[in-house]
């Protein structure tokens, strides 16, 4: 049986630190669905379908990767694409309490799927796309942050009518 499984998130935009997780996750499960969900005590910048395009564009060249999105409960979606697991990257003790939340609600909403935590490479500790927007806005370095079309996409948006 393939082994299925789902990466969801914001990712507004997607940065080094989900290509990391997404990569990695990828070279363990058979097939994942990367998934852009509704954080509803976020408001993104890009739409899903911006985001959908980016996540696609860096991933295209791993060959178990699908993109997706989906508006609803996540262990809805992973039902729907026979997934059995959920992937999510761990940065530093403070993603715990959160993860914790809501690993803990997906359970209770269904018992068969598993959610399993890749932690970040140390390089992407620190990283997040809310930071990388605040540095992007101000014009800051991105490069080793997102990747060079991430980067392209961020300035458009930020400077668009310059
Ligand atoms: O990248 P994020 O913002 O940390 O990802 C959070 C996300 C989108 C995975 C989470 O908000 C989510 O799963 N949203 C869909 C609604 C849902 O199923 N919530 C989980 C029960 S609390």
């Amino acid at each position: 049986m393939a082994s299925i499984a789902v990466c969801p998130g914001s990712f507004d935009p997607v940065t080094y630190g989900h290509l990391d997780i997404i990569k990695r996750g990828a070279k363990v499960f058979d097939q994942i669905y990367v998934v852009v969900l509704n954080n509803s005590s976020k408001n993104p910048l890009f739409t899903a379908e911006e985001r959908i395009h980016l996540i696609k564009e860096v991933t295209k060249h791993i060959p178990n990767v699908i993109v997706d999105e989906f508006a609803g409960l996540l262990v809805e979606y992973a039902k729907s694409v026979k997934a059995n697991a959920i992937i999510r990257g761990l940065r530093a003790v403070s993603d715990f309490e959160y993860e914790m939340q809501i690993t803990s609600m997906n359970r209770v909403l269904n018992e068969e799927i598993e959610t399993f935590f890749i932690m970040t490479n140390n390089q992407y500790s620190f990283l997040s796309s809310s930071i990388v927007k605040e540095v992007a806005k101000y014009n800051g370095k991105i490069s080793e942050l997102v990747p060079p079309y991430v980067e392209k996409a961020l300035h458009a948006k930020f400077y668009k009518h310059e």
